[in-house]
C-alpha cells in the first residue's frame, strides 16, 4: 500500500498570529487522516508557533531550506541543528523559486541534501524543467541532470522527490496525469538505477498548482505519491481537502 505524502509550503507567507490561526482550524479536520504523511514548511519564524501546535499530532513540520555549514558567521543563514531544534522533521531543497532568484546550484543543492541527511533530517528534493526546456524537449535531460547532481554521493534513499515544472507553479496551469505520470516515472527510473530496489520506497510527489478540483486525478496515477501545494495550501479547507483527496475516481 502506496503511504502518500502531501506537503504544504507557505513560502514568504503567514505571520505567526496567522500560522497558529490557520492550524486552530486546519488540525481538526485532519486528525483522521490515515495512509498519509501531512506536512506543513511554514516561514523560519513561524516554526516555533507551529511546532507547538502540531506536536503530539499528525502534522509533520518542514523547512523550506537549510544552510550547510553548522555553525558560524553565515549572516541570514540556518543551519541543520537550528531546523531539528525547531521541530522540524524535513526540509525542502532545491526549489526552482530558490534556484532561480537566490542562486542555488546544483552543487549547492547537493551540498544541502548532504548536510541534512548527515543529521537525519528528511528531505524533499524539488527538480522541474521551465517552459522554454520543455518547448524545446529537453525536459527529460533537464530531469535527469538536475537528479544525478543532486544526488550525487547521497547514499541514504530515505527521500521524497518533488517534481514540479517550473511553467506549473503559481501559474494555474497544472501538468496532465500523462505529463506527470510520464516525468514520475522517468525520475522512478534513475532513481532505480542510483539505489535499486531501495528506490521503491523514495516518494515521488507532484507539486505546480495542485487545488482541491484536480488532485483526486493526479494521485491516482501510479507513479504519483502525493503533493507539493503552495497556492492551495494557505487556507485550511482547500489544503484539508487536498489532503482528504479521494483515492477512488
Ligand atoms: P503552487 O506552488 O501550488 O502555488 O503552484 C507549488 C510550489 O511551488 O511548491
Amino acid at each position: 500500500m502506496k503511504r502518500y505524502f502531501i506537503a504544504a509550503n507557505w513560502k514568504m507567507n503567514k505571520t505567526i498570529g496567522e500560522t497558529k490561526e490557520f492550524l486552530d482550524s486546519f488540525l481538526p479536520m485532519v486528525k483522521d487522516v490515515s495512509g498519509t504523511e501531512v506536512v506543513l514548511a511554514p516561514p523560519f519564524t513561524s516554526l516555533d508557533a507551529a511546532f507547538q501546535k502540531v506536536k503530539g499530532t499528525n502534522v509533520q513540520l518542514s523547512a523550506q531550506d537549510l544552510f550547510w555549514e553548522d555553525k558560524g558567521a553565515y549572516t541570514g543563514e540556518i543551519s541543520v541543528a537550528m531546523l531539528l531544534d525547531a521541530g522540524c522533521r524535513h526540509v525542502i531543497i532545491g526549489h526552482s523559486e530558490r534556484r532561480q532568484h537566490f542562486g542555488d546550484n546544483d552543487d549547492a543543492v547537493n551540498r544541502k541534501i548532504k548536510a541534512a541527511k548527515k543529521a537525519g533530517l528528511g528531505v524533499i528534493f524539488c527538480v522541474g524543467e521551465s517552459l522554454e526546456q520543455r518547448e524545446a524537449g529537453k525536459t527529460f535531460d533537464v530531469i535527469r541532470s538536475e537528479t544525478e547532481k543532486g544526488l550525487e554521493g547521497v547514499t541514504d534513499e530515505n527521500l521524497v522527490v518533488a517534481y514540479e515544472p517550473i511553467w506549473a507553479i503559481g501559474t494555474g496551469k497544472t501538468a496532465t496525469t500523462e505529463q506527470a505520470q510520464e516525468v514520475h516515472a522517468f525520475i522512478r527510473k534513475i532513481l532505480e538505477d542510483s539505489y535499486g530496489n531501495k528506490a521503491g520506497s523514495i516518494r515521488i510527489i507532484y507539486g505546480g498548482s495542485v487545488t482541491p478540483e484536480n488532485v483526486d486525478s493526479l494521485m491516482v496515477c501510479r507513479d504519483v505519491d502525493g503533493a507539493l501545494v503552495g497556492g492551495a495550501s494557505l487556507k485550511p479547507e482547500s489544503f484539508s481537502r487536498i489532503v482528504n483527496f479521494k483515492k477512488e475516481m
